[in-house]
């Protein structure tokens, strides 16, 4: 609480124009350094896109269905978040003593991991460090439709305090549009992805499809991450990487972060876990301006998305 209270109102700064937090643009020459290796696996999502969800199938998948391996660390730090560079409340440090405990920056526990090492971003393409391109990393890109994904922002903003307060919906409904939010517009980030992603190895999936048939999904991962599992483990995954399951499960459901960062009677960080969301958040007259400045951002992408099931 002291930490936030000296902070005050949480500001985002730029790097080239796109809006980060303040500890990771004061990083940001090691992090654009960041010596990335061959045989590294990129988890990256715009915020809000299942990223959790994703991490929690790669890791049952690395750890062959076994449910107990993935109890080892709170899912934070499971896959070192590479452009995280906040230090960590008292509080925090001591749930976490088990794993990475003097690390703080997702660059340092990147660093310290063992091979073959799984990571995490939120970056958009621009913003990757070059060695991630230049080691032809593979890249496991979630995408998420922009209505529910600004849904889930704005109330992850309202409980979470190191972020900027998103103010009204109607508010929100403003900055999300115009890319005011951290890490930037979902339509650059989305578009950027997916512009690259048969030049690069990368399994482009989506937030829709996961919900419709996790166990295809979760498949198609297995194969692009060279694994396989049978069937029995392929069910149990679909299982416990369930949202019911999740939303229960200590390690993922963020029960262990300070109130004073993610205040849960706000808004629990397992909200709805839904597709179609955002009608219980739009009006009318919001979705119809929401379809048109679609229309124009999205203008000659060919990426389709399912905004309900
Ligand atoms: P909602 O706010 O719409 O509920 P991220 O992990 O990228 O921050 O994304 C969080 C969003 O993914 C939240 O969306 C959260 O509920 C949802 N989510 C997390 N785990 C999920 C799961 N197992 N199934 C479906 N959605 C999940």
């Amino acid at each position: 609480a002291l930490v936030t209270s000296l902070e005050g109102q949480p500001q985002l700064r730029e790097v080239s124009g796109i809006p980060l937090q303040a500890s990771t643009v004061d990083n940001w020459s090691q992090i654009q350094n960041f010596e990335a290796k061959p045989d590294d696996l990129l988890i990256c999502t715009y915020p809000k896109s299942g990223t959790t969800w994703i991490q929690e199938i790669v890791d049952m998948i690395e750890q062959n269905g076994d449910v107990e391996k993935c109890q080892r660390a709170i899912i934070q730090h499971r896959h070192p978040f590479i452009e995280w560079a906040r230090p960590p409340q008292p509080s925090v440090l001591v749930l976490c003593r088990r794993f990475f405990l003097v690390y703080f920056k997702g660059v340092e526990k990147a660093k310290v991991m063992p091979s073959p090492r799984i990571l995490r971003t939120h970056l958009p393409t621009q913003l990757l460090p070059l060695s991630f391109w230049k080691n032809n990393c593979k890249f496991l890109y979630v995408a998420r439709n922009a209505k529910d994904c600004m849904v889930s922002y704005y109330h992850f903003q309202r409980m979470n305090k190191i972020l900027p307060d998103p103010g009204t919906w109607e508010e929100y409904f403003e900055t999300f549009i115009s890319g005011k939010v951290a890490w930037g517009s979902w339509y650059d980030h989305v578009k950027g992805w997916w512009d690259i992603k048969d030049r690069y190895q990368v399994l482009f999936l989506f937030y829709e499809d996961i919900k419709r048939d996790p166990k295809h999904e979760i498949q198609k991962v297995m194969q692009f991450m060279g694994k396989n599992l049978d069937e029995t483990v392929l069910d149990k995954i679909v299982q416990e990487t369930s949202f019911e399951k999740m939303k229960e499960n200590p390690m993922t459901n963020r029960s262990t972060v300070p109130k004073s960062i993610l205040d849960q009677s706000i808004s629990p960080f397992m909200r709805k876990g839904t597709v179609g969301d955002w009608k219980n958040h739009f009006t009318v007259a919001q979705n119809e301006r929401f379809d048109e400045i679609y229309r124009q951002k999205m203008e000659g992408t060919s990426i389709n998305f399912f905004t309900e099931l």
